[in-house]
């Protein structure tokens, strides 16, 4: 986590590291500094709080600096404050450096660089380097990176300006931590993402894994850091706009996001579904490959494991291949059981998930084949996974996922078709019959988030439950995981306790939880389990607690069993799960509106966790 960018070029920089750090800012926003060589010195400011504190700190003075770099933290190594924040700068004041990631033998380092006579003033693993690169410098920044890299352990990337060579920016990555470079005309920049930097160039190149990069206005070098000459490195037109990185009139990214999920689900099924045929191009498996595999194991984390979830009993149920679906930071500890016919699939909206990519690299090691399923090209799963599939989601920057999930999940239903028909377990009008609905999905979304009746329902439950103090969700099959994602995005931008809970389940444990002061959301759309989930909203009310029931349109017997009732439009059963979601993602958003909080950047959290 942590978003960093640097700039070296003619033009004065303050100013366009600070908009750069602002487009970073979903990667972490605990604290936030920049460092500017102005006049010869090395300046650097830093505080606790979001870009805009930052930006009220240094002003909008007019700074000449053309050379800097900024960051902005996700907190790993040391709490919340001002002296942990990023930059560092050497005692001497000749070096500066700022990362992303996590240097694992901090400790060693820490009480080397104290032993050589260095002076710390954080309690951060990044200031041990600092001091390691002002030893090790003899006026070259790229032989000081290359002198001190191979004593780092861990994963991150890092950028190091000295004092005393005021056009330059190093860089070095390890690992998965990404890093980009921005070719302007005369200018570079270097950042964690695109959109740091997408206003001002969009020509590219990307930083591989294990590389030093020297920035200088006119270009870049990419060193290997094992030795040996420059690599060649392309320049790329980046096809993303800046336009994707704006609210768009929206009050936030997460608003816009949970209306633009009808185009998110119709680019992600694209050409891939026409006329009963199913393309999944990137897989890295031949057909024949795909149709021996026996065997599931999905790995993700977060709202990307509830996806995985719903897969999991999409593939059973089409396919009849036997699946499971884990947390990656469990999976990968697990002695899971593999054979050559395991498929793992690895969903990561960002593709630099570090419990997801462990997990990936683990299942590699073992012999499987991994399919990865991810938002972003060439992300880091990308490099590492036999195939690829994408889903077409555009940019997603509210930190609480929203129409990746519902990609993902429209990915995951069109691998399990396609696993079912190659393993001829659906006659081909059933595939035709569920590949028509899925052309319609699009457009069924988009009638619910047009229904204005249920956005004013959704906002008089907000108004009506946002200060109790605990929902409980309850599902059952496929509406499970919609109630997990649904209990999760509650909780992550309200800060309400919840749960999800199989709603047999409720008997043995939650049930005692249960007041008339315990809202309890029940995703009860039709389905084979439908009346089994209308007696637990029995046995719920029987304890005096709310219900709030989501269903599918024309349910007129739901108003029994719950006191409010959100319709969402009729598709087949397999497929509600698509739509079920979206009145709980607005529920989750409106409550937390109406308890001021910052939506698209909920407490503590990071869109990106590049950290175990
Ligand atoms: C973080 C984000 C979640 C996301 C999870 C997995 O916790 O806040 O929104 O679901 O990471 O991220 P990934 O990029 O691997 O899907």
């Amino acid at each position: 986590m942590c978003g960093i960018i640097g700039y070296t070029g003619p033009r004065a920089c303050k100013g366009l590291i600070l908009d750069g750090l602002e487009r970073l800012e979903y990667r972490g926003y605990d604290s936030a500094g920049i460092v500017l060589l102005e006049d010869g010195a090395l300046v650097r400011d830093r505080t606790v709080g979001k870009v805009a504190d930052l930006r009220r700190l240094v002003g909008d003075n007019g700074s000449p600096a053309t050379l800097g770099m900024g960051h902005t933290r996700w907190a790993t190594h040391g709490g919340v404050f001002d002296r942990n924040a990023h930059p560092f700068l050497s005692n001497d004041g000749r070096i500066a450096v700022l990362m992303n990631g996590i240097v694992e033998n901090y400790v060693d380092l820490r009480a080397e660089v104290v032993a050589g006579g260095h002076t710390l003033s954080s309690d951060t693993d990044t200031e041990a380097l600092v001091h390691l690169l002002a030893d090790a410098y003899e006026g070259d920044l790229v032989e000081a990176v290359r002198k001190v890299y191979p004593r780092l352990d861990g994963h991150f990337a890092f950028l190091a300006l000295a004092r005393d060579e005021p056009d330059r920016i190093v860089a070095a990555r390890l690992a998965w931590p990404p890093l980009v470079v921005g070719k302007g005309d005369g200018e570079m920049y270097i950042a964690s993402f695109l959109p740091a930097f997408l206003e001002q160039t969009r020509q590219v190149q990307h930083v591989e894994e294990g590389e030093i990069v020297d920035l200088r206005p006119d270009g870049a070098r990419f060193w290997p850091i094992a030795g040996g000459p420059a690599r060649e490195r392309a320049v790329e037109e980046a096809d993303a706009t800046i336009e994707v990185a704006e609210k768009g009139g929206y009050e936030t990214f997460m608003l816009k996001e949970i209306h633009e999920q009808p185009r998110a689900i119709a680019d992600t099924i694209g050409e891939r579904y026409r006329d009963g045929e199913l393309h999944l191009d990137g897989i890295g498996l031949s057909d024949a490959e795909l149709a021996e595999i026996d065997r599931v194991l999905i790995v993700g984390c977060g709202t990307a494991l509830h996806a995985g979830l719903v897969g999991r009993y999409l593939i059973e149920e089409w396919a009849g291949v036997a699946t499971e679906a884990d947390v990656a930071s469990e999976w990968r500890y697990r002695k899971a059981v593999f054979d050559p016919r395991t498929l793992v699939l690895a969903i990561s909206q960002s593709g630099e998930t570090a419990d997801t990519l462990a997990a990936v690299q683990l299942a590699r090691e073992r012999g499987a084949r991994v399919v990865a399923i991810t938002n972003v090209m060439g992300s880091a799963v990308t490099r590492v996974a036999d195939g690829v599939l994408y889903t077409r989601a555009g940019l997603e920057i509210s930190v609480g996922s929203s129409k990746c999930f519902t990609a993902q999940i429209a990915l995951m239903t069109l691998f399990a078709l396609r696993l079912a028909q190659l393993r001829w377990r659906l006659e081909p009008a059933r595939i035709a019959e569920i590949g028509r609905e899925l052309e319609r999905l699009p457009e069924l979304v988009q009638r619910l988030l047009d229904d204005a009746a249920m956005h004013a329902k959704v906002e008089q439950l907000a108004r009506e439950f946002s200060t109790h103090r605990f929902f409980l969700f309850l599902g059952r099959h496929i509406g499970l995981p919609i109630c997990q994602e649904g209990a999760l995005k509650l909780k992550e931008l309200s800060y309400i306790p919840t749960d999800a809970y199989a709603a047999g389940e409720m008997k043995h444990g939650p049930i005692a939880l249960l007041t008339d002061e315990t809202p309890v959301v029940a995703v009860a759309t039709d389905s084979h389990v439908y009346e089994k989930i209308v007696s637990n909203l029995q046995e719920v009310k029987a304890r005096g607690a709310a219900v709030i029931a989501v269903v599918t349109e024309g349910n007129t017997n739901i108003h029994e069993h719950a006191q409010h009732v959100i319709e969402v439009p009729r598709t087949l059963p397999e497929l509600e799960p698509i739509l079920a979601v979206i009145p709980l993602q607005l529920l989750a958003y409106h409550i937390a509106r109406e308890l001021g909080l910052d939506i698209d950047k909920p407490r503590n959290l990071a869109k990106t966790v590049t950290v175990e």
